[in-house]
């Protein structure tokens, strides 16, 4: 399947929804969190997918700010693995030259998530190839909320003239904005949910969906070529005619 992905027409940024780890556990007879164990295998290899393909951006939503209500067993098991996978992986990530960054409300993370987290960023910041985006403690709404209060600020202190405010400026005070990540092409959702989840709001607005039974667990490279090859089919009029596209071609 690899061989028929066009090279010339690879999405710049993926975003993931890495959904079903839960009803992966249950279905192999194991608990929740065996199922985000084996989610971490699934992250490893689409991110090794990712770097061969030469995808610039992939975003993962490993946490939501949603997520912090669930029981706190889970919770507690995720920051641990998170802290275990960064461990284990930072030096695997640098010597692929991946560069490792976050967005969210990372100061929101257990102070030993933030201090792993941070070395493996600060290790691997000078890095050119993949850009592997955790979303951490992450929401859309939290984000544009988070945005609009900078920028009232910035209009208060007379940095920013309110009138001037139009999509690129707002989009610059997002955490996509600041970090210099651009707008997704392709989200991927595994797990057969047609939801958005509160997942980069602003920045989907043109993006193609591809949705999958699979659960995040049984994702693997193939099905991520898979997901690839959905979208190099796509014709993307970003609200223009197939006919003036044509002409422009
Ligand atoms: C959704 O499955 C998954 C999550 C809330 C967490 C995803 C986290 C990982 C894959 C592991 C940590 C990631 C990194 C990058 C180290 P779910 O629990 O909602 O599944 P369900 O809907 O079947 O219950």
């Amino acid at each position: 399947m690899k061989q028929e992905i066009d090279k010339s027409n690879i999405p710049a940024h993926i975003a993931i929804i890495m959904d079903g780890n839960g009803r992966w556990a249950k279905k192999n007879g194991s608990m929740r969190v065996k199922g985000h164990q084996h989610g971490v295998k699934s992250v490893r290899e689409v991110t090794e997918a990712a770097g061969e393909l030469g995808v610039k951006y992939l975003t993962m939503y490993a946490f939501s700010t949603e997520n912090w209500s669930r029981p706190e067993y889970e919770v507690t098991a995720l920051m641990h693995l998170l802290v275990s996978t960064i461990r284990k992986e930072a030096r695997n990530l640098n010597k692929n030259n991946i560069k490792l960054m976050a967005i969210g409300n990372v100061e929101s993370l257990p102070s030993v998530c933030q201090k792993e987290l941070n070395e493996a960023i600060k290790l691997t910041k000078d890095n050119t190839g993949l850009n592997l985006v955790l979303a951490l403690s992450y929401s859309g709404r939290w984000e544009i909320v988070n945005a609009t209060k900078k920028i009232a600020e910035d209009v208060k202190a007379g940095k920013i003239d309110a009138d001037k405010l139009d999509d690129n400026l707002f989009a610059s005070y997002l955490e996509t904005g600041v970090k210099g990540i651009p707008d997704p092409e392709l989200m991927i959702r595994t797990s057969g949910e047609m939801r958005i989840s509160n997942y980069l709001l602003w920045q989907i607005a043109y993006s193609e969906l591809y949705i999958t039974d699979t659960l995040w667990p049984d994702f693997n490279k193939e099905e991520f070529n898979k997901a690839i090859l959905s979208y190099q089919q796509r014709e993307r009029r970003f609200g223009k005619t197939s006919e003036q596209l044509s002409k422009v071609n």
